[in-house]
């Protein structure tokens, strides 16, 4: 699969509305494993090698803006007056420019990249002007149907509200997601019209345009279906979570993880395990976290952004880690906050300890050293270092004298 002589250029649709998500935040914004969605489509734009990234944005801009930042260069549709509409007000960023664009909605945020390649591949190989990813659906209403002819080739995509009653038997569905000839989409732009049942610019027009005029098109039945699921509403937003959360856990399993429990274990994107590592229920790793092989983690474990974990350890039940780094063979087995800490090898850290990483100003280190025990109920107050093989005796907070009522004093 060669691209890399071929410019890719990829416009994210990112201008609608998104009313059904009842927010005052606009839903390219809405988050999948705390990552936007409209960012997760942008990194998608760069892993495909695209030269440029134009977003057409429009309702929330400057939310979507915040995000994207200087990923991207942007265009505007203050109307919304269709997906062909949208394509016309980024045509400044692909006049005189050869090769490919790709097209992505904001709110499709799980292509695979390898599907989008595959997509530009038949695209370039075919010498196709216009490739169109579809799919096909049991219940196919409300999407774009595809028009092929008695040899099997697209002909067009005849949209729900225009569809003659035997048209919408058809299954195969258009997913909205495309790969151009840049030089032949520009041309084709200026001749839709918005003579349809929605009076709307279809980019989907451009199909039959092109053919009209002789140029080939094609079209590619994506084999997963999941991966061009869009966020409309909050259902969904919890649908495309958990095909995310089973797809990341189901590539940690086939490279030797175990998962006892897929429904609670939550991995968020890019963290490494190593293989024999068990997953105990309800355990939540984020982003940037690498563990090593033979460690067993939960239940109930909360491993946030940026920890390193070795070899042989074992993080136990409630028990949070922030920005730390577990050396091997080290035990951080019940209730334990360890935040900007580094422990080293073959540690015992006890019940209850916690290190005070925050004097409500700054952010602190603790050092733990190799062969260490640390006793139950430690507060670290850091910055704070302790030695290679230390010994902390438990906190002593035994009252054996107390009664009853002043137990309750004194405690
Ligand atoms: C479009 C396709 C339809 C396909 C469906 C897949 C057209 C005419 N129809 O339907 O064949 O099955 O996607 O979901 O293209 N957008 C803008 N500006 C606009 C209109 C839309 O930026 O003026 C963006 C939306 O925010 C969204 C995407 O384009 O991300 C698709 O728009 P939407 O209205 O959901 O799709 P349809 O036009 O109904
Ligand atoms: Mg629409």
């Amino acid at each position: 699969m060669e691209n890399e002589e071929e410019n890719i250029i990829t416009l994210i649709m990112a201008a609608g509305k998104g009313t059904r998500m009842k927010s005052k935040k606009s839903k390219l914004v809405q988050k999948i494993y705390g990552k936007e969605l409209v960012l997760r489509v942008a990194q998608l734009a760069e892993k495909i090698g695209s030269s440029e990234i134009i977003a057409v944005v429009g309702y929330l801009r400057e939310q979507v803006e915040a995000v994207l930042e200087d990923r991207v260069k942007y265009a505007y549709q203050d109307e919304l007056l269709g997906t062909g509409h949208a394509v016309m007000q980024a045509e400044r960023y692909l006049k005189g420019k050869k090769g490919k664009v790709v097209i992505l909605y904001g709110d499709v945020p799980l292509i695979r990249p390898d599907t989008l390649k595959n997509l530009i591949n038949k695209s370039v190989t075919g010498k196709e002007y216009a490739t169109v990813l579809t799919a096909i659906y049991e219940n196919p209403t409300g999407y774009g149907r595809i028009i092929r002819d008695e040899g099997g080739n697209i002909k067009e995509i005849v949209e729900e509200k225009d569809a003659s009653p035997e048209q919408k038997q058809i299954k195969e569905i258009n997913s909205g997601i495309y790969c151009f000839d840049i030089e032949a989409l520009v041309d084709a732009i200026h001749k839709i019209t918005p003579n349809n049942a929605q009076g709307e610019y279809y980019l989907t027009d451009v199909i039959k345009i092109m053919n009209d005029q002789g140029l080939k098109t094609g079209a590619m039945i994506v084999e997963d279906n999941t991966e061009i699921l869009g966020v409309n509403d909050r259902s969904q937003l919890e649908l495309l979570t958990r095909v995310l959360r089973n797809r990341i856990n189901n590539l940690h399993m086939r490279n030797g993880v175990t998962i006892e429990d897929v429904n609670t274990t939550y991995i968020y994107d890019d963290v490494i395990i190593g293989m024999d590592t068990v997953i105990h229920p309800n355990t939540t790793i984020k982003d940037d976290v690498v563990i090593g092989e033979n460690c067993e983690i939960g239940p109930n474990a909360y491993i946030r952004e940026s920890c390193r974990i070795a070899d042989n350890v074992k993080i136990g039940n409630f028990v949070e880690l922030k920005k730390t780094t577990v050396d091997s063979g080290t035990k951080v087995p019940h209730f334990i906050y360890l935040g900007d800490c580094e422990v080293g090898k073959n540690t015992n850290i006890g019940c209850g300890t916690i290190t005070c990483n925050y004097d409500g100003i700054n952010k602190n280190k603790t050092l733990i050293g190799d062969n260490c025990f640390i006793g139950s109920n430690v507060n670290l107050v850091a910055p704070v270092k302790v030695g290679n093989n230390s010994k902390i005796a438990a906190r002593f907070n035994y009252y054996r004298r107390c009664s009853r009522k002043q137990f309750r004093n004194c405690s």
